[in-house]
């Protein structure tokens, strides 16, 4: 073990996401090398990468094709700021992710991470109103277990948690919807005989407040962090409906369901929905380097173009926004997307990937199996009959994330919820091993 510079992390290093004491009895895994879905740590440990490294990668680590676009960027140019001064990869880039987002959407702000790129939506959406001379439209509406970040904005139209609870005397107000959670139904309703009542509050909030409401602020079909609830495509419909009738915006965060973690290039394309503004991050680089986008349409633009004495401009910039590296990084990935036919060659392996984790259902402690594209998740409960949770005192992801690593696996569950979120260069084999693996995680579990 490389105790030295292990020594040095506990001596330096404050990590994300971290109760730092945790590190007093072990270290974080070292890792040194990333292949495909494998990560290998300094010992030479095998793990499969099951979470896609915080859900980034998805055409598999160190893609030689997204490396080569990257040394070659960098023997051209590292950096160069992004006001003022352009350069080809962003670009192109640009005109590639419009290409391939619903034909609404025309423009492209550049940011860095998904915090941000949910922080523009919601500032272009702000100021849009008041440019249009609609000043009183400011608030904004969020989900219940909605997570959009941990800047101050994207956790004021979150979802309350444990992430952002400390910090409620910070935030701005905003409205909260129920979360389309169908395994702990807010209207006690079944899937199969329901019609959707989870939008009504929704509904009747515009009725009243509308006037007063700027948009709203939603991950589309996918629930991420908080805790993978995976939601139907009507009720994403319903929702750009109403969002329509009652003129306000309509912002779908794709940070983690963009670039074809849900089977489509984007989770909106299931329900043929088209937004005012698409937040993009993770996945757009394979996880390469950092970047985000905004994504939104011509009528938002066009009330920010006047002359710069009406005093309409979006003031709002990041020092690495659009990156060169980046944007290498980006235009590479999503070439690949055509080059290999990433998206036409998932569909097998995601029939592959649906019925295997349905053996899921048979052990005694998954209270719900939930799917989509290629993520699994398998809420734990203590009773499968009342749907008991485990409690926060339980600790249970980190027996799950502990076993995993003893099984060649890295898993990082989200408080009850153990999820795979797989990229898509996973083979059939690979894919099978997975599951079996994960399955011999969660039936080993003293609980
Ligand atoms: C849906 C969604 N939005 C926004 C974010 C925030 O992205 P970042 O961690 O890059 O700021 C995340 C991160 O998990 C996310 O899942």
């Amino acid at each position: 073990m490389n105790f030295d510079l292990l020594e040095k992390d506990r001596k330096y290093i404050w990590h994300p996401y971290t109760q730092m004491k945790d590190y007093e009895k072990e270290y974080p895994v070292l890792i040194e090398k990333g292949e495909g879905c494998r990560l290998y740590d300094h010992e030479g440990n095998v793990y499969y990468d099951t979470i896609s490294s915080w859900w980034c990668n998805v055409h598999g680590h160190n893609h030689p094709y997204i490396q080569s676009a990257i040394k070659k960027q960098l023997s051209e140019l590292d950096h160069v700021l992004f006001a003022g001064f352009t350069h080809k990869n962003a670009i192109l880039l640009a005109e590639k992710l419009v290409q391939c987002s619903p034909e609404n959407l025309s423009k492209v702000f550049y940011s860095d991470n998904g915090s941000t790129s949910c922080e523009v939506a919601l500032k272009m959406s702000f100021q849009f109103w008041k440019n249009t001379g609609q000043p009183k439209k400011e608030k904004f509406i969020g989900l219940e277990n909605g997570y959009h970040g941990d800047t101050i904005g994207a956790m004021s139209v979150g979802g309350d948690s444990v992430f952002n609870q400390t910090f409620a005397p910070l935030l701005f107000p905003a409205f909260k919807v129920p979360s389309p959670y169908c395994y702990r139904c807010p209207c006690a309703k079944k899937r199969e005989t329901c019609a959707i009542e989870c939008v009504d509050p929704l509904e009747k909030l515009l009725n009243k407040h509308s006037n007063e409401i700027a948009g709203i602020i939603l991950e589309p079909l996918m629930q991420g962090a908080g805790g993978f609830i995976i939601y139907p495509v009507e009720y994403l419909k319903r929702v750009a409906k109403l969002a329509d009738a009652y003129n306000i915006h309509l912002i779908v965060d794709e940070v983690a369901t963009g670039f074809g973690r849900t089977g489509k290039m984007f989770a909106v394309e299931h329900a043929g929905v088209k937004p005012d503004f698409m937040c993009l991050s993770k996945g757009i680089t394979n996880g390469t380097l950092p970047l985000a986008a905004t994504l939104t349409t011509d009528e938002i633009y066009d009330a920010f173009y006047a002359d710069y004495t009406q005093n309409k401009t979006f003031y709002h910039g990041h020092t690495y926004t659009a990156n060169p590296l980046s944007t290498a990084a980006g235009f590479a990935s999503l070439e690949l997307f055509k080059k290999e036919k990433t998206l036409e060659n998932a569909a097998a392996k995601i029939a592959t990937f649906h019925r295997v984790i349905q053996k899921f259902r048979e052990i005694p402690i998954v209270g719900d199996v939930r799917y989509i594209g290629m993520v699994a998740a398998f809420e734990l409960v203590r009773n499968r009959q009342t749907k008991k949770p485990f409690s926060f005192e339980d600790r249970i992801g980190l027996s799950v994330y502990k076993k995993g690593l003893k099984n060649g696996l890295i898993l990082r569950p989200l408080g009850n919820v153990i999820y795979l979120f797989l990229p898509f260069c996973v083979t059939e084999e690979e894919l099978m091993d997975i599951t079996d693996r994960t399955y011999s995680v969660l039936t080993s579990l003293a609980v």
